[in-house]
């Protein structure tokens, strides 16, 4: 199987590409990223993801080409995979420095897009739901590292997701510094309540993710009651349904949270019906 890459625009296959050791991205972390995916071999709601980059960018003062540019890419590289389906990661880094915080001595950005054949999920994760944990390692708190910031310093999504995986679980949600409910290490959570659907607000210190916000879209065309409200665990452990969102993941129902069952153990009515409404919503809308 082989993975393609683009590096300032150069495309090769993956394991060829070289960026430099002296990259920011690689010395500090110093870089911000997207994944997409396609349907019908298009990225989904690539307007979306290029807007959250570039704001991303703009917190840590990283320059970023214009859209256009790596729309042409982008194009260009999922051209060469010629992949059924694609998974789509786009890295931005500062560029090549000297492993110092002399940001005036680096060269960049450095613009990186891999592109991989897309694995999907089994699809009894979706019919049957996942186990998840409630982690002990809390999100990064917004005053030390936003995690509205998409960047590739993951070390504290990796420490929850080492505890998860630890615990047999498929995902860690974890809790913001007050103890109410952040997200997942890589996805939003929601929860339904007596037929409401609820979520964390963006100011519980969460990354705004774009299938959180086409669920929110959805569900308030489907005409069901959505609220953004802080969320304590003793809300999440008594929710009727309880699932999580990401790009990779569409809408996946949580059936367990520490091993107990989430409602009946079994995805609920609200659950499936926004599963279906987003898969029928993203092939229309990834051009
Ligand atoms: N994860 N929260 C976190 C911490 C994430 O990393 C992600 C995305 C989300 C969901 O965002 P979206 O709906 O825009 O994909 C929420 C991607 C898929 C990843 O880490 O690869």
């Amino acid at each position: 199987m082989v993975f393609y890459a683009s590096v300032n625009g150069e495309i090769t296959p993956a394991e060829e590409a070289r960026v430099s050791v002296l990259d920011n991205g690689f010395t500090f972390g110093d870089a911000v990223y997207e994944t997409l995916r396609t349907y019908a071999g298009r990225p989904f709601h690539l307007d979306r993801h290029l807007e959250r980059l570039r704001r991303s960018a703009q917190r840590l003062g990283i320059p970023m080409p214009a859209d256009g540019a790596l729309t042409r890419d982008l194009d260009a590289l999922l051209a060469r995979a010629a992949n059924p389906e694609s998974y789509i990661r786009i890295i931005v880094t500062r560029g090549r420095g000297d492993i110092s915080y002399h940001f005036d001595r680096v060269q960049g950005p450095t613009v990186v897009m891999v592109v991989k054949p897309l694995a999907p999920f089994p699809p009894a994760h979706h019919t049957d739901g996942v186990p998840v944990i409630l982690s002990s390692v809390r999100r990064n708190h917004p005053r030390a590292l936003d995690p509205a910031i998409k960047s590739c310093n993951l070390v504290n999504n990796i420490l929850a997701v080492q505890e998860a995986q630890a615990k047999g679980a498929f995902e860690p949600i974890m809790l913001n510094e007050t103890g109410e409910i952040a997200e997942t290490a890589s996805a939003n959570v929601f929860l339904v309540k007596d037929g409401a659907l609820l979520t964390p607000p963006l100011d519980a210190g969460i990354l705004p993710g774009i299938t959180r916000l086409v669920v929110l879209e959805l569900a308030r065309g489907l005409a069901l009651p959505t609220r953004e409200e802080p969320v304590a665990v003793k809300d999440l452990l008594a929710a009727d349904e309880v699932f999580i969102t990401s790009t990779l993941k569409e809408v996946l129902p949580v059936a367990t949270i520490d091993g107990r069952p989430v409602g009946d153990g079994h995805p609920g009515p609200v659950t499936r019906r926004l599963l279906e409404a987003i898969r029928d919503y993203a092939p229309r809308n990834s051009g």
